[in-house]
This record gives C-alpha cells, sequence and structure tokens, in this order.
C-alpha cells in the first residue's frame, strides 16, 4: 500500500547568526514559519529492510545522499522497525533557496515511518532523531510558528502567524547554506530589531510590526556570494512587498503582499524574468497526509 504526505517550506521570520562554537555550527536564535510551499512524497513500507528514495528535483539527488534516506537509515539504526521504505518525492519546493525543502521531506519522513512502522516515538525522540540530520529538521516536526534555539533544536511555540498572503522569489542562481554561513564574520552588523519585538508583534497579532522587525543577519554573506540578490531584491520592493527578506540562506526572497488582489500580476511579472514566483500563505504544520 502507498501513503500520500505533503511536507512544507519554511522562511525565517527573524534570523539572529550568533557566536560559532566548537563543533563548527553558529548559535541561533530565530523565528521560523511553516509556508503552504510543499513537496508531495508518497511512501510505500516494505517488508525487508531496504531503503529507496527516488526525487525527481533539479539538484536533488536520489539514494543515500537524500535527506529521507539518511533520517530513515537513523531510524532504523535506532528503532529497528520490521521493515523497510520505498519513498518517491515529487519536488515543488526549490533546492539551496533557504526554504528548509529537503529539511522538511526528512521531517515528513521520520514522523511517517514513526506510524507506518508503528514505533510509537514522542515529540521528543522524533525531535531528537531530526536533529541528527540537520539543524532544521526538529522544527518541521511540528512545523507552524516556532522559536528555534541552540543549533536548531531547542524549540518554543509562538503564537501562529495571521493568515496573510506573501511573494516567494526564487531566481536561477543559488546558494550553498554552508558557504553563507562560512562567511559569517564574528562580529556582525548591528541589529536595529531584536527577536523579543518580533515574539511580541506575533502575540499582539499586529503583521504590520512583524514585518517592520523582521530581520536576517544572513543576508550582508549572501548578498557579497551572490550580488545579483539586489535586483530580485529591489524588483520585489518595485511590486510594493513589504518586509522583503532572504529566506534562510537563500537564495530564495520572500516579502508580504499588502493584498491579495496584487498577487497574480506579481506571479506573471515575476515569471516574465525567468523567476520562479510563488504566492504562499502560512500554515500551522510541517507535514500532512493527503
Ligand atoms: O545542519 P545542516 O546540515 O542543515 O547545516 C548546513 C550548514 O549550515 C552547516 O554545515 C553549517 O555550515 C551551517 N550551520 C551553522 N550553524 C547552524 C546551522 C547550520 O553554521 N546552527
Amino acid at each position: 500500500m502507498r501513503f500520500q504526505y505533503q511536507s512544507f517550506a519554511k522562511f525565517n521570520i527573524y534570523l539572529g547568526v550568533h557566536a560559532k562554537r566548537s563543533d563548527g555550527y553558529h548559535e541561533l536564535d530565530t523565528a521560523i514559519q511553516t509556508i503552504d510551499l510543499c513537496d508531495e512524497l508518497e511512501f510505500e513500507p516494505l517488508e525487508n529492510s531496504c531503503l529507496k528514495v527516488e526525487s525527481n528535483g533539479d539538484g536533488v539527488p536520489s539514494g543515500s545522499e537524500n535527506l529521507v534516506w539518511k533520517a530513515l537509515a537513523l531510524v532504523q539504526e535506532q528503532f529497528h522497525p520490521p521493515g523497510g521504505m520505498a519513498v518517491s518525492i515529487r519536488k515543488h519546493i526549490p533546492a539551496q533557496a533557504g526554504l528548509g525543502g529537503g529539511s522538511s521531506n526528512a521531517a515528513c519522513a521520520i514522523c511517517v515511518a514513526n506510524t507506518l512502522w508503528n514505533l510509537r516515538l514522542d515529540q521528543t525522540q522524533l525531535e531528537r532523531v531530526g536533529a541528527m540530520v540537520g539543524s532544521d529538521v526538529p522544527f518541521f516536526i511540528q512545523g507552524g510558528t516556532q522559536r528555534c534555539q541552540g543549533r536548531g533544536e531547542i524549540l518554543t511555540n509562538l503564537t501562529p502567524m495571521i493568515d496573510s498572503d506573501w511573494i516567494v522569489v526564487k531566481a536561477p542562481f543559488s546558494l550553498s547554506t554552508r558557504s553563507v554561513f562560512n562567511r559569517v564574520r564574528s562580529i556582525l552588523t548591528p541589529r536595529n530589531a531584536t527577536i523579543s519585538i518580533i515574539l511580541e508583534s506575533l502575540a499582539k497579532r499586529n503583521l504590520l510590526e512583524v514585518v517592520d522587525n523582521s530581520f536576517n543577519d544572513l543576508e550582508g554573506p549572501a548578498g557579497e556570494l551572490q550580488p545579483q540578490l539586489t535586483e530580485v531584491w529591489q524588483w520585489m520592493l518595485r511590486k510594493g512587498l513589504i518586509g522583503v527578506r532572504l529566506a534562510g540562506s537563500g537564495s530564495a526572497c520572500i516579502g508580504l503582499c499588502p493584498n491579495a488582489e496584487m498577487t497574480d500580476h506579481i506571479l506573471e511579472d515575476g515569471r516574465m524574468q525567468g523567476w520562479a514566483v510563488h504566492h504562499v500563505r502560512p500554515v500551522a504544520r510541517g507535514w500532512m497526509k493527503r
């Protein structure tokens, strides 16, 4: 039997990068939101212990290089389920965009394996396995609106984001998360915004205050690596989008659309530039059964 799921993308409402740790990772303080741009995953439990992962996406590997394979192999190693799994992934979330597609797929796989292999792992155990796969994976176990600290694995639920219309733009160039983090200098640009203002604005359900105080420490390093980002950024501002930010480590950018009626025109115009452009809305989960 085959089971179909969707796994959602994310953007960082606020991304503060702090000290580099002895393990090479950075201390983070970030507020993350899942959005309804999603990949489609089909799972088929196998009686033998085999793992098969196929992906149709550009720049997304099939087989053991895929984060879904790594996630399922870890679950097998730690919890010894009775069988294996075949997974087929239809990608819609652009890769190397900062939208968390691979991490989201991995979190979905961990949670689906928990059900289909009847492992009865609780949320803490699921998040712990997720953290071994990647820094963003624990967030996607639940998704929605969360603050993530430490390497990304210390999670706090936040007031859900107000229903709203956002535009994601992914130009043809990509950025590697590792290269962007490697360019972060120890003394970063001073922050005008702090995460506490974002948390208060979310709690007050004041969307304009949220976008006014949104922030991403990786914008400077990403812009140095890929100066064409400025062109995308300026175009988004000219289209009337507000609070335009880099999504995570990029190369996608996201901005709030103040009026839902503007979206069709922006999508059409962005596609004429040769960019992938999506109209997205916040969702309150990381993945769901179709
Ligand atoms: O954990 P993940 O493999 O997703 O991280 C990708 C890269 O992002 C890491 O190799 C590291 O360079 C950078 N990173 C970091 N600090 C974090 C999370 C990610 O430096 N907290």
